[in-house]
């Protein structure tokens, strides 16, 4: 059995295709950088075995949370292949998939009932990239992220995650530590509250809102 930090440098090496978008096997975009800075959030400040993580979307990110032994980690895809491509990618690395639970489903079916019991360190959203489910990903993941813990938004450039990452870059009580290639944003909470507040307390929405002249 390989050691957590040799799979993870393998792996991150390596960047095993797995997901399966109708042109072959593609990589599901994470970049050796942005995948190290993931590993240095869950090893050198959460530690081994120490750290509860939330990830929507699954992949290579997938292994990556496995590699560095979590406490817990729960991956939301509804892909019965992507699944099963994970799981054996997993079994040839020795990689551990016991305090894994991999949930094929969509987010927005399962996050309202793991919120109401669930709590985490880190949370990734990289799953439904369209109109409401970045939104409705960051609503529930917000509920069980702690105060100090960290929120990575990926594909900024898209634009239901370029509002979140503005909204919650202009927002009191979250710190954007990183952005990793123009693409992957991570912020830090400073905040215990489980909801933002309403659009008063919102300052991207109310210093920029349409002014009417009548
Ligand atoms: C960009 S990929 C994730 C890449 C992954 N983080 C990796 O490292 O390989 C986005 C994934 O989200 C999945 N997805 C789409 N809508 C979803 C939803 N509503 N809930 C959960 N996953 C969803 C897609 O099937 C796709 O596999």
């Amino acid at each position: 059995m390989n050691t957590n930090k040799e799979n993870l440098e393998n792996l991150i090496t390596d960047n095993p295709k797995l997901h399966d978008w109708g042109r072959g096997l593609v990589s599901g975009g994470l970049g050796p950088p942005i995948l190290s800075k993931i590993t240095t959030y869950l090893l050198e400040e959460f530690g081994e075995s120490n750290f509860c993580s939330l990830e929507t979307g699954a992949g290579l990110s997938t292994l990556v949370f496995a590699a560095a032994i979590p406490k817990r980690h729960i991956a939301i895809n509804p892909d019965h292949e992507l699944k099963k491509r994970i799981f054996d990618e997993a079994e040839r690395r020795s990689i551990s998939l016991e305090n894994v639970e991999y949930i094929t489903e969509f987010s927005e079916d399962v996050l309202p009932d793991l919120a109401k019991r669930e709590a985490v360190d880190l949370a990734l959203i990289d799953g439904g990239h369209g109109w409401p489910t970045v939104f409705v990903d960051f609503c529930y993941a917000n509920m069980m992220l702690r105060k100090g813990g960290i929120m990575i938004v990926d594909d900024i450039t898209l634009y239901p995650c370029t509002a979140l990452y503005m909204l919650l870059k202009h927002q009191p009580g979250w710190v954007l530590e990183e952005i990793i290639y123009l693409k992957t944003a991570f912020f830090r909470k400073e905040t215990a509250a489980v909801r933002l507040p309403d659009f008063g307390g919102q300052p991207y929405l109310t210093n920029n809102l349409i002014q009417h002249r009548t």
